[in-house]
Formats: C-alpha cells, structure tokens, sequence
C-alpha cells in the first residue's frame, strides 16, 4: 500500500552542480529524502543502507576506485557521455543521460522507495469483448473505496475507444495522455493534473489519434502513480502494441479476463502463447451455458484468482459513462471487492 513505511534515503554521490541539481529535483519532485555525500571516502555504510544509489558521471571514477561491494540499484547519471560508458560497467550501474533521462530518474527512484508498494495490476482480455477494459476500471474504483490515496487508471490501448468515456471521465476537466506524454522532466505528484472520478486518477490516451507510446514516459507515469495511489491499474488492450508490451513489463500482476466457454479459452491460449505474460493468473467470466472455473484453469495451466459474474446491467451503464462498480450491481462488486483485496494482500505478502 502506498504509506506503509517512511522510504529509505537515497544516496546522491555527486559535487555541487548542475548535475547534482538535477539528481535533487528529482528525489524532491518523488518526496523522498537524499543523502548527499561529495566525498566518496565516506561511502561505505550509506551505500549498504540506501534504497538506491544515484552517481554523478563526474565522481564515477572515484568511486570505482573505493572497490564497493557489489549491490543493486546504482544509476549512473550525467551529461558526458564518454564517463557514462567507461565506468557503468565498474560501477554495475544502469546508465540514465540528462537531461533527456529526467523522467526516467524519477521513475526510478519511485520504484526504489518503499512508498511504492502499490500493485501494478494489468488487465488483458482473453478474447474481444470479454470485460477487461471493465473490470480495469471496477478494479481501480473498488480499490479507490479502501484507501484515502486512491487509485489510479492508465488507459495504454489505441483500440480500445477510451475508458474515461467507461467511468464518465471524459466529462472532467484534467490532463490527458498527449500533454503527458509530451511530458519532460520530472513528473512528481500527478494527482492534481489528472481527471478524478470516484477516487480515480484516470490518464487517458486521446481516441482517433496515432499515439507511439514511448516506452519512458510510460515507465516514468507508471512509477509516479505508483508511489502517490494504493493500486495502479493498466488496460493495455488487445493490439499488442509497443503500449501494451511496456505495460506488461512495468505490471507486478497481469489478470487474463476469460470467457468460460470452448471459445474463450481458446482464444485465451492463444493469447497467452502470443505475449509476454508469463505471470498471468486467470478471472473467469461467466455466462449462459459456461465452463467451470476450475476447468478453464486447468485448461490453460494457470491459476483462478476470481470468477465474474455476467451482470447484463454493465453495457448501459457502459453507454451512460456510468463507471462500472456504481449502481446496485451487487454481485459483480462482490466479485471485484474480493480481487482487490487478494491483489492488496499479495503484495503486502511478497
Ligand atoms: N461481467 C459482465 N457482464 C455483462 N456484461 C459485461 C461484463 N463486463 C463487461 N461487460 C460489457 O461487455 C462489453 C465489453 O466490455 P469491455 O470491458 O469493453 O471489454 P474488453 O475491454 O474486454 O473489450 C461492454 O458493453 C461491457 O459493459
Ligand atoms: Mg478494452
């Protein structure tokens, strides 16, 4: 969950400079704290304790030289690009170049902190039409009920029409995914620049536009959400795309919506053997004449984590922009209500 423990400091190992001023914007604009050492024969104890390290191209040689023990989550940072190369591989460190790496260096220190437990749940439809985009947003409204941060909704599907019109968003004033995605720089708290419907922060991609979701605007979206909401849910639909790869990527759960009839998991197998969602774990939508869960589970090698039911009263509620877990929809709410918690749980778990 978002506020479960004060975050770790990270460390900054850089002179006072421009580089160092951007390293600190950017754990600011994370709220996180920093700690600042110029010095790097102090290095030892912080570099043990850190959440993360963050090196200024400028002090990477001294601190190769300080023979560390190896350990996680380094980032090399800077301008030249010629120390960037020579001392990523001493350091083992991941190199970001500024000024264009801005963004990622926030999204970076958002994962390393502790504040960003939040779950990162992605749902895929196992065939068309089969509920994903709907559940994505019940899951984010449902979750949004447990938690004073809210959750947050990232529409990442070019075909899929829009899911602010899904939850009536469209209607609110706020952000959308172009200016966001034009976006340089630090991104800090997004809340406030985005359309907020029962609780959720919505980032929507404009419909009818050709939109090259570039992978680091994505990842650098995804790690502010995370570290400001209790769960950040991404719909990446069904196209495939480069979208859609980054957002099975950046998930820490991936939910396959299947229909519980031949077809559905058919179509399911194939989308499985199709993308990269190793991790997928299963809801079972039923309907009229439909298998049991526990029989698509097994057709599929892949474990149930809830089961839908059909709830015909979703598709006018759909057509009104009425988001989908308002309303007497009772039992699917029921349904939704019991993921979220097993989606909170498995997090705080692991
Ligand atoms: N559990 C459900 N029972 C009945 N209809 C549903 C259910 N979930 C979604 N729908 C309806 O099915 C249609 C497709 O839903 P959508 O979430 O857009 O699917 P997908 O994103 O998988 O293509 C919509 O009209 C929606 O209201
Ligand atoms: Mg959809």
């Amino acid at each position: 969950m978002a506020q479960l423990s004060p975050a770790r400091p990270v460390l900054v190992v850089a002179a006072p400079g421009d580089t160092q001023d951007s390293i600190l914007a950017a754990v600011t604009a994370q709220e996180l704290e920093a700690e600042v050492i110029v010095e790097p024969e102090r290095l030892a104890g912080p570099w043990r304790t850190a959440a993360t390290v963050i090196v200024a191209d400028d002090l990477a040689e001294k601190v190769a030289a300080r023979a560390l023990p190896h350990r996680e989550d380094v980032f090399l940072v800077g301008q030249r690009t010629d120390l960037l190369s020579a001392w990523s591989a001493p350091l083992a460190a991941r190199v970001i170049p500024l000024p264009e790496g801005a963004a990622w260096l926030g999204a970076v220190l958002g994962e390393g902190s502790s504040r960003t437990r939040a779950p990162v749940v992605a749902v895929l439809g196992g065939s068309g039409g089969v509920g994903a985009s709907t559940l994505a947003a019940a899951l984010a409204q449902l979750s949004a009920a447990r938690s004073p941060s809210g959750a947050a909704l990232v529409d990442a599907d070019p075909l899929g029409g829009g899911i602010d019109l899904l939850l009536g968003a469209e209607r609110v004033q706020g952000w959308r995914w172009p200016r966001l995605n034009a976006a340089a720089g630090h991104l800090g708290d997004l809340r406030s620049y985005l359309p907020v419907v029962d609780g959720v922060s919505v980032v929507s991609m404009a419909r009818g536009s050709e939109l090259d979701l570039a992978r680091e605007p994505l990842a650098a979206i995804v790690g502010s959400l995370r570290a400001w909401h209790s769960m950040v849910v991404l719909d990446p639909g069904r196209s495939g795309g480069l979208g859609a790869r980054e957002s099975l990527r950046l998930s820490t759960r991936q939910l396959v919506v299947v229909a519980a009839t031949v077809r559905g998991v058919a179509a399911a197998r194939e989308l499985l053997a199709s993308t990269d969602a190793e991790r997928a774990e299963l809801v079972v939508r039923r309907g009229r004449g439909s298998l049991a869960a526990s029989l698509v589970g097994e057709a599929l090698g892949r474990p149930v984590v809830a089961e839908l039911p059909d709830e015909p009263g979703l598709v006018a509620a759909a057509e009104r922009g009425e988001p989908p877990a308002r309303g007497s929809r009772r039992r699917y709410r029921r349904a939704v209500t019991a993921l979220v918690a097993r989606l909170q749980a498995g997090v705080a778990d692991g």
